[in-house]
């Protein structure tokens, strides 16, 4: 199928986390035109069941599709992708990439042999994620915790609002205080909102610790996919799109525009 140059990108997630993963795909596709969808209405996702999420995410995909006609969408939100990334694929008629814990980097760069998984309550008890550890770490100690604290102190550093500092403290507690956790080296960043946040990970970390994520790997998959098709010959202002607008959502004007996101739309 031909596709228009002006077919934008659809980038999806719960809050900003998606974020992180459309700052590395801008840096290596700048005209691509972006659509920025957040169901504000149903954050957060961390704290749902799988019931919940499996219901939600394809019928919001589908209904973006229908409106906004991308090219490709992104699930840029780990909880939604290991929960519901076949229903999404089985539902629409683009390609779908999704955003799944980097257990396999993570892997690969541990020296200690054991790595931390951090993400959302509902990503750390997937199955999926027990396959990527089996698959990828089955010589590995694999330890694993779920914030909901730091997906909403990545929201707020957005908002501009002051940060609490003992949130990427407990969050990391919840890794180093397991087990095994002293001899802990790599932590895997598995929801789309910690990346938002390293630096203040880094920083409330005891000592070194490597942070990975998937954001520049899932550009490179993107990039891939869309190789053969045309792209505008300048950037275009993005849109951000929300299932809820309110006072939240305004107070974020400033960081999405640092990702290009002009213009704000409700579903
Ligand atoms: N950013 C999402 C993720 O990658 C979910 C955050 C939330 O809504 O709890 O898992």
């Amino acid at each position: 199928m031909k596709v228009a140059s002006t077919a934008p990108l659809l980038f999806f997630d719960s809050g900003v986390g998606g974020l992180s993963i459309l700052g590395p795909a801008r840096e290596l596709l700048p005209t691509a035109p972006v659509i920025y969808a957040a169901d504000s209405a149903g954050f957060p996702y961390g704290t749902k069941s799988e019931a919940e999420i499996a219901a939600r995410v394809p019928a919001l995909l589908g209904r973006l599709v229908e409106r906004y006609r991308p090219r490709l969408a992104v699930i840029a939100c780990n909880t939604a992708s290991t929960i519901a990334l076949s229903a999404v694929r089985a539902a629409l008629d683009i390609q779908v990439v999704g955003t799944v814990p980097a257990i396999k980097p993570a892997a690969l760069l541990s020296r200690s042999r054991v790595f931390g998984v951090l993400g959302t309550d509902a990503t750390v008890r997937q199955p999926y994620v027990d396959r990527l550890a089996a698959e990828h770490g089955s010589d590995c100690l694999v330890l694993r915790h779920g914030s909901a604290a730091l997906v909403q102190l990545a929201e707020a550093k957005l908002r501009g609002e002051p940060l609490d500092p003992t949130i990427a403290r407990d969050a990391l507690s919840g890794l180093l205080d397991q087990p095994g956790g002293d001899r802990m080296d790599v932590v895997v960043l598995a929801c789309t909102h910690f990346p938002l946040v390293e630096a203040e990970l880094a920083v409330a970390a005891p000592r070194p610790l490597l942070f990975v994520h998937g954001g520049e790997g899932i550009a490179r998959r993107i990039a891939y996919l869309t190789q053969e098709q045309p792209w505008p010959a300048a950037p275009s202002p993005g849109t951000a799109v929300f299932t809820q607008v309110d006072g939240d959502v305004h107070a974020l004007q400033d960081a999405l525009r640092q990702y290009g996101l002009e213009r704000i739309d409700a579903l």
